[in-house]
């Protein structure tokens, strides 16, 4: 196994990791950086709990490379607010995270992060998508409390919101 120094920024911090290029990024994220955030649910993509953004795209954690994201940009469930703030000027969390609240769409949490990463994405780059357009996105990621309405409707509301920011 080659192992190398890998470049990648996480949340907005450059990283130089040595390592195998084969090591798990899930791995990397939640033992080496203690980023916990992303969960470990199945570790070979059935779940979606490990879902983060690479390159600002919803990507399996558990099922990406270290070497594959080596000068590229990794972002978590705890680098999100910070990416919206950045993009707003602002100092709040991201409209999803408050969504989820408001919709009691968490329960025991394990698939909030997964679900966080792909909604945001996807009111990020379809404003006022439809309720199959949402439930199409988060087809992949399972919630063992089975609270996919209230996950659903908290997306729903941002897509809507950010259709018509007035
Ligand atoms: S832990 Fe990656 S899909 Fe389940
Ligand atoms: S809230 Fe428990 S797994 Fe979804």
């Amino acid at each position: 196994m080659a192992e190398a120094l890998v470049s990648v920024t996480i949340n907005g911090r450059r990283h130089a990791l040595w390592g195998e290029e084969t090591e798990v990024l899930l791995t990397v994220l939640r033992d080496r950086l203690g980023l916990t955030g992303t969960k470990n649910g199945c570790e070979v993509g059935h779940c979606g709990a490990c879902a983060v953004w690479v390159d600002g795209l919803p990507q399996l954690a558990c099922l990406t490379l270290l070497g594959s994201v080596a000068d590229r940009t990794v972002t978590t469930v705890e680098g999100l607010a910070g990416w919206w703030r950045t993009l707003n000027g602002n100092d709040a969390y991201h409209p999803l995270q408050t969504a989820f609240v408001d919709n009691g769409a968490v329960q025991c949490g394990f698939c909030t992060p997964g679900m966080l990463m792909a909604g945001a994405a996807l009111v990020r780059d379809r404003p006022g998508a439809t309720a199959e357009a949402v439930r199409e996105s988060l087809a992949g990621h399972l919630c063992r409390c089975t609270g996919y309405e209230q996950i659903v409707r908290a997306v729903l509301d941002v897509a809507a919101r950010e259709e018509d920011p007035a």
